[in-house]
C-alpha cells in the first residue's frame, strides 16, 4: 500500500512538472513571439507555475527516494538510474535558481532576465527528457 502511495504522488508530482515546463514555456513564447512582456497578471501565474514546479520537483526527490529504498534498497540499481538522478538533480538546482532568480525581480519590480528564462526553459526540457528516457531504460 505504501509502494502504491509513493507510486501514486511520484507519477502526480511528473504531471505537474511537466505541465509547468509546457504551460510556462508556452506563456513564455507567446509573449516573445509578440515582442510583449507579461503583464502583472500573467506574472503572477507564471510565479505560481514555478513555484508549482519546485513543489513537484521536491515530491518527486521524497517520494523517488523512499521508493528506491523501500523497492531496491538504495540508489545503485543501474547506469540509467543514475543518469535519471544526475538529471533530476540539475532540474532541482535550476528550478531553485530560476525560482529565486524570478522572486528578487519581482520584489525589484522588474521583469525577468529573459536570457536566464530561456535557458532555464530550454535546459528544463531537454532535462526532464533524459529524466524520462533513463526512467524507462532503468526500470525496463
Ligand atoms: C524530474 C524528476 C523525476 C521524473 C520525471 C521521474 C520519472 C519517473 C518515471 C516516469 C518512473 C516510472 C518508470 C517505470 O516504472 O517504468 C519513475 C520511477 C521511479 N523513480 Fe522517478 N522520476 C524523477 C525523480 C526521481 C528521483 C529523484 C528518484 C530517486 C532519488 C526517483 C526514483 C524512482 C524509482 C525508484 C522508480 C521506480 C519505482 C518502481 O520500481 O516502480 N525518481 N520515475
Amino acid at each position: 500500500m505504501f509502494i502504491v502511495l509513493l507510486k501514486t504522488f511520484h507519477y502526480l508530482a511528473i504531471l505537474f512538472a511537466g505541465g509547468v515546463l509546457v504551460g510556462g514555456g508556452l506563456i513564455h513564447a507567446v509573449f516573445t513571439r509578440a515582442n510583449q512582456v507579461p503583464d502583472i497578471n500573467v506574472s503572477k501565474v507564471l510565479k505560481i507555475l514555478g513555484y508549482l514546479g519546485l513543489g513537484a520537483l521536491i515530491i518527486l526527490w521524497i517520494t523517488g527516494i523512499f521508493l528506491s529504498n523501500v523497492i531496491y534498497g538504495g540508489f545503485a540499481i543501474n547506469t540509467a538510474f543514475t543518469i535519471k538522478i544526475i538529471a533530476a538533480a540539475f532540474l532541482l538546482i535550476i528550478s531553485f535558481i530560476v525560482n529565486i532568480h524570478v522572486y528578487n525581480s519581482s520584489k525589484n519590480q522588474q521583469p525577468p532576465n529573459k536570457s536566464i528564462m530561456k535557458m532555464a526553459t530550454m535546459t528544463g526540457r531537454g532535462l526532464i527528457l533524459i529524466v524520462l528516457v533513463s526512467a524507462a531504460i532503468a526500470f525496463n
